[in-house]
């Protein structure tokens, strides 16, 4: 049910908080993955290593740790998660998420979010009941922020009444249904996409191929930005060193055969992007064994060309995607190659970018395209990779939904 889902955990101090050891276990056990932040109060009642060790993460702390600043500040926390649960809730972080305080590393991370928040208020009861905390309640009901209980029973401090942190099942529960709530209201919710990606690797022998240096980058960003815009999104990739992008169904492949067969077993699609860089030929007969120098002249070889996915896909009879997109890396006469290409291949949209030597497109992090279409050729700014896999998954997004009215 959870599967892929990032979730971003807040373990606030109160005696609940032990609830939270288990709620991490579960909610990884239906295949999220659990980022925890602890905060002072927090860390009282639970300790920082059984949280990682639980989480399978390191634990952040500190708003001021200039380690995880640098590479994992509270923005990139806050924005790096499906959803942003705190659990158990006290009256304090209720107070500050109301009053928009932002000053440790919890109550900022939840000012910089951008996710839908969640909230398991856990406190006695009279400090539920107090005028101060059913305002701040309804105040964060009004911002939109989910309030999973409290539950009436026995208290820690030995009073009855409402104020119990919701047990774990009811939690969970609640967390499926606001994730399901929110991918429902994504733009290419319902949809399903196909992405290719990486290098193909073509063996030469046993332990020798051909390939390219690829690096991935783009395919996997877009991959990415589909699956956070909502679609069901296969990414079918050739070797990487890119971490697998969240909520993807991810399937690794080595040649340009096996992308086809990968890529020909994840349709029907919506969508086909093919950002990869597949070998135009491979060697026409693999050797069984390694090949041996043996002092005599180099061996022969012969090659065949390998087949072009995204021609297969754009002419596909049955079960073509409605919208197939495809990469023009050209070092010469780029959008001339590109609009040539985009006839020849009958693909939708071509994205053309320069690969020439000293752009940097080839392994860097930013990108400049063109989006060829049949309206005619858009120049798009100098943008990081994950920008262009954004702005193009916005365009595929108001083009579906240009042709769903
Ligand atoms: O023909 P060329 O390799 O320049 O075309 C680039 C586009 O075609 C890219 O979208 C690439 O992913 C795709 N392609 C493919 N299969 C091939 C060769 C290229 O899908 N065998």
């Amino acid at each position: 049910m959870l599967t892929g889902k990032r979730i971003l955990l807040i373990i606030a101090g109160g005696i609940a908080a032990y609830k939270s050891l288990d709620l991490i276990r579960r909610l990884m056990d239906q295949g999220a993955s659990v980022r925890c932040i602890l905060t002072k109060a927090g860390a009282e009642f639970v300790t920082p290593l059984s949280v990682s060790a639980l989480s399978g993460e390191k634990v952040f702390m500190d708003l001021f740790d200039l380690t995880d600043e640098s590479d994992m500040g509270h923005i990139r926390l806050s924005r790096e998660a499906d959803l942003v649960v705190v659990a158990p809730a006290t009256a304090d972080i209720m107070a500050k998420m109301a009053g928009g305080h932002a000053n440790d590393l919890a109550s900022t991370a939840l000012m910089a979010t951008d996710k839908p928040v969640l909230i398991a208020p856990a406190m006695n009861v009279e400090m539920w009941n107090h005028p101060a905390t059913q305002r701040n309640a309804a105040t964060l009901a009004s911002d939109g922020i989910t309030l999973v209980g409290p539950a009436a029973g026995d208290l820690a401090c030995g009073e009855v009444g409402q104020g119990r942190m919701v047990e774990v099942p009811d939690l969970i529960a609640a967390i499926q249904e606001r994730l399901a709530r929110a991918t429902a209201s994504l733009p290419l919710a319902g949809k399903r996409a196909l992405v290719t990606s990486g290098p193909t690797r073509e063996a030469i022998d046993p332990v020798r191929y051909l390939s390219n240096h690829s690096s991935g980058k783009q395919g996997h960003a877009i991959a990415a930005a589909l699956a956070a815009a909502g679609a069901q999104t296969t990414l079918v990739s050739g070797p990487t060193s890119e971490p697998d992008p969240a909520g993807v169904t991810i399937v690794k492949i080595e040649s340009a055969r096996d992308m086809l067969a990968a890529c020909e077993a994840a349709l029907p699609a919506d969508i086909a992007i093919c950002a990869a860089a597949v070998a135009d030929w491979r060697i026409a007969e693999e050797a069984g064994s390694k090949m041996k120098k043996n002092g005599g002249t180099p061996p022969p070889m012969a090659m065949v060309e390998n087949p072009d996915i995204l021609a297969t896909l754009s002419q596909a009879t049955d079960n073509r995607p409605r919208l197939v997109i495809g990469f023009a890396a050209e070092t010469n006469d780029l959008i001339d190659n590109a609009t040539k290409k985009r006839a020849r291949k009958q693909c939708d949209w071509i994205v053309a970018n320069d690969v020439s030597t000293g752009t940097g497109t080839f392994g860097g992090d930013e990108n400049t395209v063109h989006l060829v279409t049949d309206d005619g050729v858009e120049d798009w700014p100098r943008l990081s990779k994950t920008g262009v896999a954004e702005q193009l998954t916005s365009r595929i997004a108001s083009w579906l939904a240009d042709r769903d009215t």
